[in-house]
């Protein structure tokens, strides 16, 4: 005779449960298997380390994995526990720090290193208040910290784990509104253990299965729990309102060339934008006709326009006209600045945008 099918009298969701565990075991489990090799990860088995940690998380605000591989290793071989980098000058780690942008981090970086050495004996504290006490340390980051080097029960909430979060709930309302129904729903699937592994879990999810778009959902260890998924709008989510425009800014900027290929440097002020960075000389950043571009050059001379060069700041579009002078005299450039042969200008500490403005100037030499 056959068997009768009908349910039996648990519900069709313990028995789900049961069957293949909770989203933070599901995701747990799937992270153990094929957690990406990452240089600041600890391997299984290895304590995490928090200066590693703190350094990493720092590093990947604002920029991607991939970058950030080579800038991390090279900190850390040079600098390899926070009392080193504490004892470096502000202008060496901005000169390391060049080509990751947001500068601001890395003089915030080094601010913090002498005070966890000062008024924490050189250990980082393990709870996110007495870390958000600390220079460049927000909510975001003393929870990656307090998880994923102290274990603690934190919920850190990138840009991944916000996509992640949005369409496992079906969270529909648009960011950045959103934020804290995605925050408060990230924490109630935070696990009480191994919650720096699941936070890690999440990010790895949403970079390689769960992503902005065509996510790989046939993949996915939480298909079955994604709401979004169910509804047919994970690609979709999460919905954002409709960005301001950024505003535009311009200038102009010089390089002066010597016929031994050095070019000229200098300081920017300590205070404001790209503050205390290398750059070339540069007008202030708004609007300078063209007409008087000259007037603000460095040293008279021969130049040339090059035309110009974009960058994106946070909170405008930075447009710069570019001029060069080739065969420049050192002597006359010299009470200017520095002279920095072309071979040297990857360690002069040169921001991006600078070295963007010398490509344009020396592309077309
Ligand atoms: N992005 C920010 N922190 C990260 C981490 N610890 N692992 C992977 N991606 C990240």
């Amino acid at each position: 005779m056959k068997k009768k099918a009908t349910k039996p009298a648990s519900t069709s969701r313990q028995m789900h449960r049961r069957a293949s565990g909770t989203i933070s075991s599901r995701l747990l489990k799937w992270y153990d298997a094929n957690a990406r090799v990452l240089p600041w990860r600890a391997r299984k088995g290895e304590m995490p380390d928090p200066y590693r940690i703190w350094l990493s998380e720092i590093m990947l605000q604002q920029t991607t994995v991939a970058t950030v591989g080579p800038y991390f290793r090279a900190f850390v071989t040079r600098w390899p526990d926070v009392r080193a980098l504490a004892a470096a000058s502000v202008e060496e780690v901005l000169a390391a720090w060049a080509g990751l942008g947001y500068y601001s981090r890395a003089r915030n970086l080094h601010a913090c290193a002498r005070e966890v050495v000062a008024r924490h004996g050189g250990a980082f504290p393990d709870d996110e208040a007495r870390l958000r006490a600390l220079p460049g340390i927000g909510p975001y980051t003393a929870a990656a910290i307090a998880a994923i080097a102290f274990g603690n029960k934190a919920t850190p909430v990138d840009g991944n784990i916000e996509r992640v979060v949005a369409r496992l709930q079906a969270i529909t309302k648009p960011l950045p509104a959103a934020k804290v129904s995605i925050r408060n729903a990230a924490a109630r699937l935070t696990p009480e253990s191994r919650a720096g592994d699941f936070a890690q879990a999440m990010m790895d999810l949403g970079a390689t299965i769960c992503t902005p778009r065509a996510p790989k959902c046939s993949l996915c260890p939480l298909a079955n729990s994604c709401r979004a998924r169910k509804a047919g709008m994970a690609g979709e989510l999460p919905r954002r309102a409709p960005k301001a425009k950024t505003p535009a800014r311009y200038g102009a900027s010089f390089v002066a060339i010597t016929k031994d290929d050095r070019i000229l440097l200098r300081r920017r002020p300590a205070k404001g934008l790209l503050g205390a960075m290398m750059e070339t000389p540069s007008t202030a950043f708004e609007y300078v006709p063209p007409e008087n571009a000259l007037t603000h050059a460095p040293v008279k001379g021969a130049w040339q326009a090059r035309g110009a060069v974009t960058h994106v700041f946070t909170h405008f579009r930075l447009t710069l006209d570019v001029y060069v002078l080739k065969g420049a005299s050192a002597r006359a450039l010299a009470p200017f600045g520095e002279l920095v042969a072309v071979d040297a200008l990857d360690r002069a500490g040169l921001a991006t945008l600078f070295a963007k403005v010398i490509r344009k100037a020396r592309d077309a030499a």
